[in-house]
This record gives structure tokens, C-alpha cells and sequence, in this order.
């Protein structure tokens, strides 16, 4: 038997399965509270139980006082619900509520996702784990390779593993080295989050994804978190693909469009492989607008587009052009 947890202020609420700690379970619903550790050890995840009552279930290094106890207050990490809860805890609503870190991490795989991507997953070391929002970015250091700020393609609801995609890439010292170099076990510094290409998880629109090449990494993470949010609208995910064939997590995407139903998965290829961006935005808005059931035109979606600026400037001008609102054009790019 599950648990109802409700948040306050925000008035969020999240089931709680028996003996998941409360963080695990606002994490897996996406929500997003302060934590630090998510351990016991940093006392950041601290809060006040307004009403129900709460067993510990993890040990705890964070000290907290008997007046704090006896005032309600518990660490979120390592409690779990006996019963319904009301939880006074501040949520990150938004990029500026969480500040910059620094977690220590080891490759746990690496991934081979087609013959030029690669998905490199990371697990962090427990002392600290990275609070993000999906669809943020942040950058990796291995000794001896440039750094590079990539998209976590990881969602926030698993604040101990990160994913992040890797393309094939001959003067590009950093994908050289996770191509060529790089083994399970080889630790890494990741320092973030950056970037402001997150999910407007109150609109009750549409939404339509729109990713090029590795633009699938924050891409994959949004609709991760969108999905555990259980927001019940429509999702559209057109994948450009530069030349002939299937995109890299091809599969990954298929196996959403077959578990969920208001899920609308298309590919679009380059048949020539020398179109210009703008031919390809087109080609791209075409199967974002082809008839699905239940969907609304292009004008009513909220739009996320990510990948290589050429694309993800073309696509915005598109969608303007189609009558979507400038707000609700969100686009990120690395280049
Ligand atoms: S004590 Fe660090 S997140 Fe709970």
C-alpha cells in the first residue's frame, strides 16, 4: 500500500511505496526538493513534517537536534511515510534554485549507441550527487582531456547515475578520448548544472520535441521527466537525422511510442545528406504537423528543439513563422 505526500507550499503531491524514503520518492516523480547528499550526511534535505509521521529508515551522520525533532523536522533522504504525509520542503522551480556543485564520479559503461555515438553513464560517489533539472547541461573533466560542458541525458528522478551522449568526432580531442581511451572504472569530475532548457511541467500543452544529433541527449532526459511526471498531454518527437538511416536510440524511443499511448514517434532523413538546414527544419516541421490522432496543429504545442544551431535556429524560425507563440519556443545548442 502507497502513500500520499503532499508538498507545501507547492501543494505537489507523489505516491510513496512502503520504506521508500521520502527524497527517493519525490525524485521518481519528478519533483524536484533541495537535497545535497541524498545519504544523511549534509543535513540539506532537512525539513518539517506538518502532518503524519514519518520511520527512519537510513542511518543518518546529520545530527539533528531533539527540539527539531519534537518541531517535526526529519531528513527527507532518510525517512519514509508511515502514512499520508504533508512535507514542508522547498522545491527548485526553476534554473536559479539550484546552485553550482562539484561531484565526483566513476564510468560505470560505456555504451555503444551506433557507430558515432556513444552513451557514457556515470555513477556518482556518494558523498555528493548533482541536483539538476532535466534538460541542463554540465561539464565533465577526465585527467588529461579538455573538458566538455554536454547535456545530461540522464533524468534528475536518479540523482546517483548520469548519462551523457558522445559523438564520433576525428579533430575533437575530448571524443577521441571517450572513443578511444576511455574505460569502466576511469573517474571524472562533473561540475553543473548550466543552461536554462528545462521543462514548463505546469502548461497543460502539447509537447513537441524536435532533436538533431546529440540535441537528443537533453532531449531524452526532458521526455524522462516528463513521463514521471505523468503529465497527461500529448507528446510528439520528430528525430532529424543528417544522411540515411536510423537515429542512434532508435530503439529507446521506439519502446515509448509503443509503451505510451498519446506517445508520437517520427524520423526524418536527408536522403542527399547535403540539405541545408533550413530544408531540413521543413522536412522536420512536416512530420512534427502530419495528422495524429488527437493532436492539435503545431500552433498549440509547447516546442523544445535541441542540436546543432543551424538546425535548432531554423526550426525556431519555422515554428514562429507557424503561429507558435515565442515563448513557448525553447531551443539549446551546443556548438
Ligand atoms: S542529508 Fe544530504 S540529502 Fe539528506
Amino acid at each position: 500500500m502507497s502513500f500520499t505526500v503532499e508538498l507545501h507550499p507547492s501543494g505537489h503531491r507523489f505516491e510513496a511505496e512502503p520504506g521508500e524514503t521520502v527524497l527517493e520518492a519525490a525524485l521518481r516523480a519528478g519533483r524536484s526538493p533541495a537535497f545535497g547528499c541524498a545519504n544523511g550526511s549534509c543535513g540539506e534535505c532537512r525539513a518539517r513534517v506538518i502532518a503524519g509521521e514519518v520511520d527512519r529508515v537510513r542511518f543518518h551522520d546529520y545530527f539533528i537536534t531533539e527540539a527539531e525533532k519534537q518541531a517535526g523536522y526529519a531528513l527527507l533522504c532518510s525517512v519514509a511515510p508511515r502514512g499520508d504525509l504533508v512535507v514542508e520542503s522547498t522545491e527548485a522551480s526553476g534554473v536559479e534554485d539550484i546552485a553550482p556543485q562539484r561531484v565526483r564520479a566513476r564510468v560505470t559503461r560505456i555504451e555503444t549507441a551506433s557507430d558515432d555515438y556513444v552513451v557514457v553513464h556515470l555513477k556518482v560517489q556518494r558523498a555528493r550527487v548533482m541536483r539538476y533539472l532535466s534538460g541542463q547541461r554540465a561539464t565533465v573533466r577526465f585527467e588529461n582531456v579538455p573538458p566538455r560542458e554536454s547535456w545530461l541525458a540522464s533524468c534528475p528522478c536518479d540523482a546517483v547515475n548520469m548519462r551523457f551522449h558522445v559523438r564520433r568526432a576525428a579533430a575533437d580531442p575530448f571524443a577521441s578520448f571517450v572513443f578511444g581511451t576511455l574505460r569502466r572504472g576511469v573517474r571524472a569530475i562533473v561540475e553543473g548544472p548550466t543552461g536554462r532548457f528545462v521543462l514548463d511541467d505546469e502548461s497543460p500543452r502539447e509537447l513537441l520535441f524536435l532533436a538533431c544529433d546529440t540535441g537528443f541527449a537533453p532531449v531524452e532526459s526532458l521526455i524522462e521527466h516528463a513521463i514521471n511526471l505523468e503529465l497527461e498531454v500529448p507528446i510528439r518527437l520528430i528525430r532529424a537525422v543528417r544522411g540515411r538511416g536510423l537515429p542512434y536510440r532508435h530503439n529507446y524511443c521506439r519502446a515509448w511510442a509503443d509503451a505510451l499511448d498519446d506517445f508520437h514517434y517520427r524520423v526524418v532523413e536527408t536522403p542527399s545528406g547535403g540539405e541545408s538546414w533550413h530544408t531540413l527544419a521543413t522536412r522536420v516541421l512536416q512530420a512534427a504537423s502530419c495528422p495524429a490522432p488527437g493532436l492539435d496543429g503545431v500552433d498549440a504545442v509547447d516546442a523544445y528543439v535541441a542540436g546543432p544551431a543551424g538546425f535548432t535556429d531554423a526550426c525556431r524560425r519555422l515554428l514562429l513563422e507557424g503561429g507558435v507563440p515565442e515563448g513557448r519556443v525553447k531551443t539549446d545548442s551546443l556548438d
